[in-house]
């Protein structure tokens, strides 16, 4: 298993689609996967249930997977420690951009529920959750101007 990690706007499911079709193994994106499951948007979900019910559906969805995938996580999956030791049972690559690559990625986005408010609230989530992305990497990779398939290439020829 691949696990694509990284903050919102890194770039995890372009990159875990690319990779998908270089590696062969099937891809799949948690978040779109349990919107599925749910029959809801996950904005709208964190609106109607609240955040941690997200969280437990995103650890169930851990718990459950057994096949060979190229799996794109959502940003906040590392917070959870359980999810980080379920992480480990794959190879997790941590796709690292600068807060600046982020913002103007980001910007305008409306879609995500924990991309709102103060600037500063958004910054203080980013740099909380770096020691986390890195913990549970067992590769990182910088994305900041690189192309999609420049980081795509880089993936599978760390993944050997
Ligand atoms: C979240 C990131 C989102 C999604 C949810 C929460 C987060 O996924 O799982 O909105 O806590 O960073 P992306 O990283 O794909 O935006």
């Amino acid at each position: 298993m691949i696990f694509l990690i990284g903050f919102m706007g890194s770039g995890k499911s372009t990159i875990a689609k690319m990779v998908s079709e270089k590696t062969k193994y099937p891809y799949i994106e948690m978040d779109q996967a349990i919107e599925e499951a749910e029959g809801m948007k996950i904005r709208d979900m964190f609106a109607s249930k609240g955040e941690q019910y997200f969280r437990d559906k995103e650890t169930e969805f851990l718990r459950h997977l057994k096949d060979e995938v190229v799996l794109s996580t959502g940003g906040g999956v590392i917070l959870r420690e359980e999810n980080r030791v379920l992480l480990q049972e794959g190879t997790v690559v941590y796709l690292k951009a600068e807060w600046e690559t982020i913002v103007e990625r980001l910007t305008g986005d409306t879609d995500r529920p924990l991309w709102k408010g103060e600037d500063s609230e958004k910054k203080k989530r980013f740099d909380e959750r770096l020691s986390l992305y890195e913990q549970v990497a067992d590769v990182v990779i910088d994305v900041d101007q690189k192309t999609p398939e420049e980081i795509a290439e880089e993936v599978v020829g760390r993944l050997k």
